[in-house]
This record gives C-alpha cells, sequence and structure tokens, in this order.
C-alpha cells in the first residue's frame, strides 16, 4: 500500500475541493472535516496521479502534496491579462529558417523544459525524453555527420522515406540558391522530445511537449521551427539517432530547431480559418426532458 504525503495545514477550511478535484479519487473528506489521502496500490489510474491538483486548488494554501508546497507555485493568469498575450503569441509565433549565430543561455533553455513537465500527458506519466544540442559547435558538427552520411547515402542510391532521388538533388540544389541548411533549416540548437512507444500515448504526449515548447520559445523571443524531414533521414541513420539518446523503441514526432532568430517578425500574419473546416454538432435536441423521443438514444 502507497501513500503520498499529503499534509494539511490548519488554515484548511474544509470546502472540499481538493477532494473532489483529485483525478484518482484518493482524498476523502474525515469526520473532522479535513481532508486525507487513502492508501492506495499504485500511484496512477487507480491511485495518485502525482498531479498536484489539491495543492493548485486550495484557496487557502493549506495543502502540500509530495513535499510540494502552495507558495512555490508560480500564480494562475487571469484571462483578462493573459488572453490578449496569448493571441499575440499564437498569432505572431513563425517557423523561423534562419538564425543568428549565438547559444541560447542555459538558463533560459533549463526554464523552459522544467515547464514542460505541466504540459499535458496521458495519465500524467511524464514519461517524454528529450535530446537537446543547445550549443552551437556541437550542432554544427552534427549538422556536417549527418549531410556527410545523407550524401553517402545518396551515392549508394539510398534516400529518405517519401524523399526521392529527385526531391534530394532540389534540395541540394536550393542551398546553393535559397538557404545553405535545407536539413536543420540552420537552427543553432535544436530539441527532440520521444517517447517509449507500448505504454499510454506517447505519440501524442510527444507532439503536444513539442507544441508547448515551441510556444515557449516564442513567448522568450526565440526563433523555432517544427521539423520532420530530419526525421525520415534519421531513420536511414541508427547509430546518429543512438548518439542523440534516442532509442529504437521510442516514437519521435518532430525535430524542433530553435534560437535567436536573424529576421525578427513584426506583426502577425492574416492567414483566416475557413469556415468549411470547422464542423459544429448540429444534433437535434430531444423533445422529453430525458430524450425519450430522440433518435439518438
Ligand atoms: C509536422 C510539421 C513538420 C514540419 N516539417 C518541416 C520541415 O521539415 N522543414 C521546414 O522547413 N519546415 C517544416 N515545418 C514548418 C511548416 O512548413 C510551417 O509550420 C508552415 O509553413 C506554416 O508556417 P508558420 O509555422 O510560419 O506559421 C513543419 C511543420 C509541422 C507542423
Amino acid at each position: 500500500m502507497n501513500a503520498a504525503r499529503f499534509i494539511v495545514s490548519d488554515a484548511c477550511v474544509g470546502c472540499g475541493r481538493c477532494v473532489n478535484v483529485c483525478p484518482g479519487g484518493v482524498l476523502e473528506m474525515g469526520d473532522d472535516r479535513r481532508p486525507r489521502m487513502r492508501g492506495f496500490e499504485e500511484f496512477g489510474w487507480n491511485g495518485c496521479w502525482k498531479c498536484d491538483h489539491c495543492l493548485a486548488v486550495c484557496p487557502m494554501g493549506a495543502v502540500s502534496v509530495l513535499d510540494k508546497q502552495p507558495e512555490d507555485s508560480l500564480p494562475v493568469a487571469h484571462s483578462s491579462e493573459a488572453a490578449p498575450v496569448m493571441d499575440a503569441l499564437v498569432a505572431g509565433r513563425r517557423s523561423c529558417r534562419r538564425y543568428r549565430r549565438r547559444n541560447v543561455p542555459r538558463d533560459v533553455v533549463d526554464q523552459m523544459i522544467d515547464l514542460l513537465a505541466n504540459a499535458p500527458n496521458g495519465g500524467n506519466k511524464q514519461q517524454v525524453e528529450f535530446t537537446l544540442v543547445d550549443d552551437m559547435d556541437r550542432m554544427d558538427r552534427l549538422r556536417a555527420v549527418v549531410r556527410n552520411r545523407m550524401g553517402q547515402l545518396a551515392e549508394q542510391g539510398i534516400y529518405p522515406e517519401g524523399f526521392g532521388r529527385e526531391a534530394y538533388e532540389d534540395m541540394r540544389g536550393w542551398e546553393q540558391t535559397v538557404r545553405p541548411d535545407m536539413f536543420f533549416c540552420g537552427a543553432p540548437h535544436v530539441f527532440i522530445p520521444h517517447a517509449p512507444l507500448g505504454n499510454g500515448e506517447p505519440v501524442q504526449d510527444v507532439i503536444i511537449a513539442g507544441t508547448y515548447f515551441e510556444l515557449l520559445c516564442a513567448s522568450r523571443g526565440l526563433g523555432a521551427v517544427m521539423m520532420t524531414f530530419p526525421l525520415a533521414v534519421l531513420d536511414l541513420m541508427p547509430d546518429v539517432r543512438a548518439l542523440l539518446r534516442i532509442p529504437e523503441s521510442h516514437y519521435v514526432g518532430m525535430i524542433i530547431g530553435f534560437g535567436y532568430p536573424e529576421i525578427p517578425y513584426v506583426r502577425g500574419t492574416q492567414r483566416c480559418m475557413d469556415p468549411h473546416r470547422l464542423h459544429r454538432l448540429d444534433l437535434p435536441l430531444g423533445t422529453g426532458t430525458n430524450g425519450r423521443n430522440d433518435r439518438f438514444q
């Protein structure tokens, strides 16, 4: 039997929010109107999810759980302030393919990665791992290795999946005329979320972690680009994948290049959502109070 450390201070007013919010149902209200945690078999679906929701909802700051104290939480954002900032970030984020030659300071990167523990993930399993190249000289080395190996494979007639000889040659041509690095978009750093297949929702977890990371980059004035093309290339190079510490059993959804942008964007684009992409449910409501006359019961 497990028990997570769940401590309630004298500030508790017995409102029961922590009990009601608990997704694992492991909290209960005692006769003394104080919440307490029941024992449980294992952390996870049928026990404590390690989600900290109890700590996060307590209006009195009375709950500490798993040795975390309420005063160490970030405040929640209020919609009047958060919505305009979020709108601007979503509309203003862009895929960046030209970067300055400068490392992003480690504390900036570490802070973004720490925040990713808050990204939604199936059952709060926290199973996404991250490969990070945040030193531009090492990134240059990786770029050179991948580029040379790609060239050698092309000489043997081997190309990434979905990317034949013609596309490869086009790309090499564009590197002379458009941008010198079509593989990694010239990014000084890459961030690669990956998770073990076979347990929970690794595909969704990885994509969500990447999406949050991209927005965190935008919030800090960093450029970022999500890339899938280098993934197909890496599939041809198991030793490079191993060098990046991405096990064969892991799902990798995207590689994200990031760094300080060479060309900052000063306004959002003006893309509009095509109304045909929206399918709002138009299900007729039943006539009876319990929908007895409804075709959809
Ligand atoms: C799943 C996915 C894969 C992508 N792969 C690449 C890529 O390999 N190379 C690249 O230059 N851009 C890549 N992009 C960036 C898209 O081209 C870009 O998001 C799109 O053109 C919209 O532009 P914006 O991001 O500036 O709004 C990818 C984006 C996504 C979401």
